[in-house]
């Protein structure tokens, strides 16, 4: 099971002083063998995080990477292999948050290769929004967002899908149970071989509910994951 964090636009030095909080508890855990644990920062905050993170096996990853590879006059901008070389070893790919702000399932496929070739790990997020929801369109939406993000990508062992509705990002609104596992499903068989992400206002109440979808392979969580006592407990959870 992955338990991914994602920090988005949150987060100075000094918030890295909770992270002792999770360390010692995976440290001790049980059921540690079985899951991952990922911490996707601000970038200003992947090359400290991993140091503090270097006895543990909790790894590092970005929010996003520019989709050239090479080095060039993007200003602000920040490519795949600077990720790598200052300690990710992941990154969050195609967030509605990103593509809200106008990037494409082109930009995307792209970005999605610039980090497979610098030897990251892509959390590569597809979801609905409620207007295709209500529309009944969600099946169509993902599957041209798979089609389109993964153009051209032959070996996609290095991906994990994140499914994450937009209608459930932050609104504390997650799917029914059926429709959720009926939708993984959906992505796994197009998929083949990939492990499928559930986020969306995941949170230690609803984890109770989530864990009964079995086909699911674990968590990106937002807002819950800066709190190291929810997120601790969302992992507990997910196991008893
Ligand atoms: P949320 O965010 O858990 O705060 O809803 C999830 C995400 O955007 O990845």
């Amino acid at each position: 099971m992955y338990f991914i964090a994602n920090w988005k636009m949150f987060g100075v030095l000094n918030s890295l002083n909770s992270l002792h909080k999770v360390m010692n508890f995976f440290k001790s855990f049980k059921k540690k063998k079985s899951v991952k644990i990922i911490y996707c920062p601000p970038n200003t905050l992947i090359r400290p995080m991993t140091k503090r993170l270097l006895k543990s096996t909790i790894e590092v990853g970005a929010q996003n990477c520019h989709e050239n590879d090479s080095y060039g006059a993007f200003t602000g901008s920040v490519n795949s292999s600077m990720l790598k070389s200052v300690g990710a070893k992941y990154v969050i790919i195609g967030h509605s948050e990103n593509r809200q702000f106008g990037e494409t399932n082109r930009m995307i496929n792209l970005k999605i290769k610039s980090a497979l070739k610098s030897n990251l790990k892509v959390i590569f997020c597809i979801g609905e929004t409620l207007q295709e929801k209500r529309k009944k369109i969600t099946k169509k939406v993902l599957s041209k967002q798979i089609k389109l993000g993964l153009n051209k990508i032959k070996d996609n062992r290095n991906i994990l899908i994140a499914y994450e509705p937009v209608w459930s990002i932050g609104t504390g609104l997650i799917p029914k149970p059926k429709d959720l596992f009926d939708t993984v499903y959906f992505i796994k068989k197009r998929m083949k071989s990939n492990k499928v992400l559930y986020g969306g206002s995941v949170n230690p109440k609803n984890i109770n509910q989530l864990k009964f979808i079995t086909n699911i392979d674990g968590y990106l969580i937002g807002g819950a994951s800066q709190d190291p006592k929810k997120f601790i407990d969302i992992i507990k959870k997910s196991y008893n």
